[in-house]
Formats: structure tokens, C-alpha cells, sequence
């Protein structure tokens, strides 16, 4: 079976690496992929736009490609799954419809209220003035969100009612158009990463993100410095309470409106110290860098399952089994990110780092000429599978250090909230 993986990051590269090892995949495409899914043995990248849908189309036919995975939200709410479906391929990943759940916060905001699924209190503005009465009303600390899909630059958590107003006025002057104000939710925050064919969904091991910058939870949000799984804040009580009262209400709800979902259900929680489970967010597809800690741990066939998806039948499908152990991913960055960062410095340490047991996703890098160039803010994940977590964070530290590019970066406490609990 050949299949076509959409994107370029690092979850893209290990849905490559985990589809490689199912025994039914002869062959891996990515479009446009990047370095390291260039030196994958068996796979291929092919220089096409995440939004040409045509071109994706047409390298399917010229390949006899049997499955579409795709990565990004980006080409997910553009509508690349309904395009792809009407020349009758099979897709993973939701509609343009289904997407909206992450591409609109006051949609997917809605959808929770309308299924009472647990999430912040919020309310939602299409002006600033009375957005700013609301702040006022409600006080500090609140979140302030842009509407839009802001590759995680659109969430404000405000301290002040300082940071507040202006966070209203900046989204406003960047024409988000429409601003959801929360209610500031504390705990600890996991995600779920869940499979569907829009009928049947099962959540995989769920996974702890580190969103900022800076060690001890500090700086600016980003997309995720570093993951682990299985993350102890999900027994198996909490499993079962995160797929009865927020997963299965939330496919029911977009049954409801008639949305055909086969793809990942990604539910970004809050375990509140009350042990409640809320819900932060929703995205419509695998999480970065959650997907390259997460998918090492799974045995099961990951071709079967997402086909099985695509195909509408998840339920017939034996449970997912798993690896025993944990799994923790560091990701070395670019210095500047998530701001301003230089692109095109030689990597070098890779094939040490390999030598020390680890497996490196590659984020934003490409292949000139045999050498490795960083090329993009999160350039390499590093990913350490042990028998405990201990030794799987000690394993991922003890291969990244022999990676060197000029302004690497990367946090040294991936785990610690786990470590100090
Ligand atoms: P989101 O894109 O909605 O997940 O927001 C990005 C990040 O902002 C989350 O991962 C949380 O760290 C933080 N965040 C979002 N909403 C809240 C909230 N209601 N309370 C506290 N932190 C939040
Ligand atoms: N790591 C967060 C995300 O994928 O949205």
C-alpha cells in the first residue's frame, strides 16, 4: 500500500516513520515534507503546495496512492478532504466543516455548550468596547482568544487588566473580527489525541505538552517545546470520564450537524484541581510535538487504524495496543523562536544522537547537497522511549546534547510538572 502524508513538520515526519513500520505500507510520499522524511528509506517527498489541492490530486493518480493523511489544519480548513473525497480517494483527516471546530473557537465554543461538554465559561464579541466592559465585569486573571486559526499566537492568558484591553485592541486591529473572552481555568493541561470515522472514537495515550518557551513554564506560548506519554494525570478513571463526557458528546454534537468525521479529535484539557476535565481547546488533527512522543508507544498497525478511519471502520478493529514504558520528545529550536529566528545553519550530531538510542523527528530543516539545514523555528524533536520516565528523559537529554546548530535552543525541564508531582 502507498500512502501520501500532507505537511512538513515533525508530526508529519513520525506519521512517515510510524506508517514505514506497518507491514502493509511499501511506500511514504510527503508533500512537501522536509529533511528528514527526505532520508527516510522507502519514503519520497514531492515539492507540492500544501494548498494545491489539483497537484495532490494528480500525484495520487500518477502514484496509485490507497491513502491520504493529512497533517496540517491549515489545508484541513481549506476544504483539502472534501476535494480529495469528491475524486473518490480516501483521506484521514475532517471536511472543511469538521475542521471548524479548531479553525473557529466560537463555533467549537458553541458546539460544547450546545452538548454540555465541561469547558471555561466564556462569551464572545464582535466589538471591543463592550469585550472590554466584559473584562472589566469579570476580572483578572482572564483568556482572551482570536477567533481564527493563529498557528498559536492567538491566545492571550492576561495577568492584568492591562494585558487584557490591549490583547482586545491587538486582535481586533489585526481583524480577527470576533474575540472570545474565558474564564482563566487553573490545573494541569493534557491532551487527547483521539481516532475517528466519524462513528466510532478512540482516544490514544494521552500526552502532556509544553507549550512556553522558557524552563519552569515561562515566556511566550509556542507550538510545543517538548511531550511526553503517557502522562499519570490520565488513569484509566480519568480515560474513561475524558471519553464519556467530553469525546463521545462531542462526536455525537457534530453528528448532529451532519459533519462526517474521520480524523483526529484533539481535545486540549485542563485537569483542575478539583480533578475535573475541561476543555481548553479542540484541533482537528495530530498534535506537534504530542505526536512524536505519542506514536513510538503505539504497536498496532497505524496504517490499519487510519484507514480504518477513512473507511468507516474503527469498530471493527481489535483495541490499540501499546508499548509498556513512557515516551519523552525534547524539541531543539531556532534561538529567536517564536519571534524572529535565521534559517539555513548546518546541523550537525544527528547520527550521535541516533547512536545513543534516540529517534529525531525532524521539524523545520531540509536536505541541500547531503547536508542538514535548519529551516524553520522547531527544527528537530528528539524522542526517547524507556522503561520508565526517569530513564526515558535522561535517554532524550543524553542524545540532544550532541546536536549542535548555531542558536540551538531547547528547554531542560521537559517533564518536570510530572517529576515534582
Ligand atoms: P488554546 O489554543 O485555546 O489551547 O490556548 C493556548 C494555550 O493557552 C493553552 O494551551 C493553555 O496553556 C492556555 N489557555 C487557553 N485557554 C485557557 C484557559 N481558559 N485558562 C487557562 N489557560 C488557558
Ligand atoms: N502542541 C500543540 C498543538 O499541536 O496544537
Amino acid at each position: 500500500m502507498k500512502v501520501l502524508v500532507v505537511g512538513n513538520g515533525g508530526r508529519e515526519h513520525a506519521l512517515a516513520w510510524k506508517l514505514l513500520q506497518s507491514p502493509q505500507v511499501t511506500r511514504v510520499f510527503c508533500t512537501p515534507g522536509n529533511g528528514g522524511t527526505a532520508m527516510l528509506e522507502n519514503c519520497e517527498n514531492v515539492a507540492i503546495a500544501l494548498e494545491d489541492f489539483a497537484g495532490i490530486v494528480g500525484l495520487v493518480r500518477e502514484k496509485a496512492i490507497d491513502l491520504v493523511v493529512v497533517g496540517p489544519e491549515l489545508p484541513l480548513s481549506l476544504g483539502i478532504t472534501d476535494y480529495l473525497q469528491k475524486h473518490d480517494i480516501k483521506v484521514f483527516g475532517p471536511t472543511k466543516a469538521g475542521a471548524t471546530i479548531e479553525a473557529s473557537k466560537s463555533w467549537a465554543k458553541d458546539l460544547m455548550i450546545s452538548a454540555n461538554i465541561p469547558t471555561a465559561k466564556s462569551a464572545t464579541f464582535t466589538q471591543a468596547q463592550p469585550a472590554k466592559d466584559y473584562i472589566i465585569q469579570q476580572g483578572t486573571p482572564i483568556v482572551v482568544k482570536a477567533d481564527g486559526l493563529a498557528a498559536g499566537k492567538g491566545v492571550v492568558v492576561a495577568m492584568t487588566l492591562d494585558e487584557a484591553l490591549r490583547a482586545i485592541d491587538e486582535l481586533f486591529a489585526q481583524n480577527f473580527g470576533t474575540v472570545v473572552v474565558e474564564e482563566f481555568l487553573r490545573g494541569q493541561e493534557v491532551s487527547v489525541l483521539a481516532l475517528t470515522d466519524g462513528i466510532t472514537i478512540r482516544p490514544l495515550i494521552a500526552a502532556q505538552d509544553h507549550k512556553q518557551v522558557g524552563e519552569g513554564d515561562t515566556g511566550a506560548n509556542t507550538g510545543g517545546m517538548g511531550a511526553y506519554a503517557p502522562t499519570p494525570l490520565v488513569n484509566e478513571a480519568m480515560g474513561d470520564r475524558i471519553t464519556k463526557e467530553i469525546l463521545e458528546p462531542t462526536l455525537k454534537a457534530l453528528q448532529r450537524k451532519s459533519i462526517d468525521y474521520r480524523g483526529v479529535l484533539y481535545a486540549g484539557l485542563m485537569i483542575t484541581p478539583e480533578g475535573e476535565p475541561k476543555t481548553l481547546e479542540f484541533n482537528c488533527r495530530f498534535g506537534d510535538p504530542e505526536t512524536q512522543a505519542v506514536l513510538p508507544m503505539l504497536k498496532t498497525s497505524l496504517f490499519e487504524v487510519l484507514l480504518a478511519c477513512a473507511e468507516q471502520k474503527l469498530s471493527s478493529l481489535p483495541p490499540l495496543l501499546w508499548h509498556e514504558g513512557s515516551s519523552v520528545c525534547v524539541v531543539a529550536a531556532s534561538a529567536g523562536y517564536p519571534s524572529n529566528y535565521e534559517k539555513g545553519k548546518v546541523i550537525s550530531g544527528i547520527t550521535e544522537a541516533q547512536n545513543k538510542g534516540a529517534t529525531i523527528f525532524h521539524g523545520g530543516t531540509r536536505l541541500d547537497n547531503n547536508t542538514i539545514l535548519t529551516d524553520g523555528g522547531r527544527v528537530l524533536g528528539v524522542t526517547a522511549v524507556a522503561d520508565d520516565f526517569q530513564s526515558a528523559i535522561a535517554s532524550a537529554y543524553n542524545a540532544i546534547d550532541e546536536i549542535q546548530f548555531e542558536g540551538i535552543y531547547y528547554r531542560r525541564d521537559i517533564g518536570h510538572r510530572i517529576m515534582n508531582n
